[in-house]
């Protein structure tokens, strides 16, 4: 028979299916003791079936104790927004990009779990978002996504906190840039387990979650996006790295893409332009811009600003890319339903398809 926590996994999902009153699933929360009026199973070998047969007697239930596995207590979706209800997984959410798509998902609806391996930063941002927003839609989890007990452990408190997933945003990366002549092999691979094999490990132990609701409602489809770059499509002077596996990522999607179509889950990579306004170019001690003026890279340049513009002016639209511009994508790709495994570029016109 399965662990505890993988039989948690299943009945979560199952059950937004089969205690939705509407037509948004609801969000099930998962707790050790029993409340007053929860209907008591006892699940035999096959959960699935096991569900089905005893919920189709108690379609109003709102809280359920399973033997030996807890109880999971229903809360339907009364709030407005686009996503209202959607269960987010975004990793590496404690800042950038990540923190920015936590908060415009959690605006929109979602309950999001707001995961990084600064676990700190995670919980400090998902509490920023609650308050902004006047309402618990966050959890701050830790996660190291080159770690696959770390992934399925956030997975799993995902479940128990929400029920479930329906988004799965892989954000998390990193950069080190250097020449192919002299980069070490410890940085290359550093790059490739986070960006590339960190994408893998999220997709392995989320998909099986994810099913869930598709095998219970054909009608459910879910998403994974991965935030992938501009330089997933051309090469990147001297950051072989990090284009290596943003391309990689794209043959990831697609293969992906087209083995989970038969679960439910459509798989794109969004291709961003350069976040200017995020940490990784703006730090002033550490960004791009203050390292590239240190390192004398953009000829005549004597401030941060100037590095700024210099870079600016090689996009079309002469700005870089924002939290706005992404989001639009995301909401795009989740509500699409004849789209999968495509890398969906938000460049500002620098980077065009064929
Ligand atoms: N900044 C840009 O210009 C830009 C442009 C295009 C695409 N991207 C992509 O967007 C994504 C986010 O980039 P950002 O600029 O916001 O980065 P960032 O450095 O500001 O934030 C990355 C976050 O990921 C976390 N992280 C790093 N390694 C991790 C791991 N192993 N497990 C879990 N969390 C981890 C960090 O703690 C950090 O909070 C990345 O995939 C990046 O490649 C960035």
């Amino acid at each position: 028979m399965e662990s505890v926590e993988t039989r948690i996994n299943i009945i979560g999902p199952a059950l937004r299916v089969l205690l939705r009153e509407g037509d948004k699933l609801p969000l099930v929360r998962w707790q050790s003791d029993s409340v007053a009026d929860a209907v008591t199973l006892d699940l035999s070998e096959d959960i699935l079936d096991g569900l089905k047969l005893a919920m189709g007697d108690q379609p109003t239930s709102k809280a359920v104790t399973i033997d030996g596995i807890g109880t999971f207590v229903a809360e339907q979706v009364t709030w407005s927004g686009r996503l209202a209800g959607k269960v987010a997984f975004v990793t590496g959410a404690a800042q950038g990009f990540g923190a920015g798509i936590a908060e415009g998902l959690a605006r929109e609806g979602a309950l999001v779990a707001v995961a990084d391996m600064n676990h700190a930063g995670a919980q400090a941002t998902a509490a920023r978002i609650n308050e902004a927003i006047g309402a618990e839609r966050c959890v701050g989890l830790a996660v190291n996504v080159t770690d696959g007990d770390s992934v399925a452990s956030a997975i799993h408190s995902t479940v128990k906190a929400f029920g479930g997933i329906d988004i799965v945003m892989s954000n998390a990366g990193v950069l080190k840039a250097g020449s192919v002549k002299t980069q070490s092999e410890s940085d290359f691979e550093f790059v490739t387990r986070v960006n590339y094999m960190g994408y893998f490990i999220v997709v392995k132990y989320a998909a099986p979650v994810m099913a869930i609701s598709h095998a219970l409602d054909p009608d459910v489809w879910t998403d994974i996006i991965q935030i992938n770059s501009k330089s997933g499509l051309e090469g990147s002077n001297k950051n072989g790295a990090y284009a290596g596996s943003k391309f990689g990522g794209i043959g990831l999607t697609q293969s992906f893409a087209l083995e989970l179509i038969s679960d439910g889950i459509k798989v794109n990579s969004i291709c961003p332009g350069n976040f200017f306004d995020g940490p990784l170019w703006s730090d002033p001690e550490n960004g791009l811009f203050a390292q590239y003026l240190r390192a004398g890279k953009v000829p005549g340049a004597k401030t941060t600003d100037d590095v700024k513009h210099f870079y600016e002016a090689k996009v079309p639209m002469g700005r870089g890319c924002t939290v706005p511009d992404v989001l639009r994508a995301i909401y795009y790709l989740v509500e699409q339903l004849y789209e999968t495994g495509q890398a969906l570029p938000v460049t500002g016109g620098q980077v065009m398809l064929n």
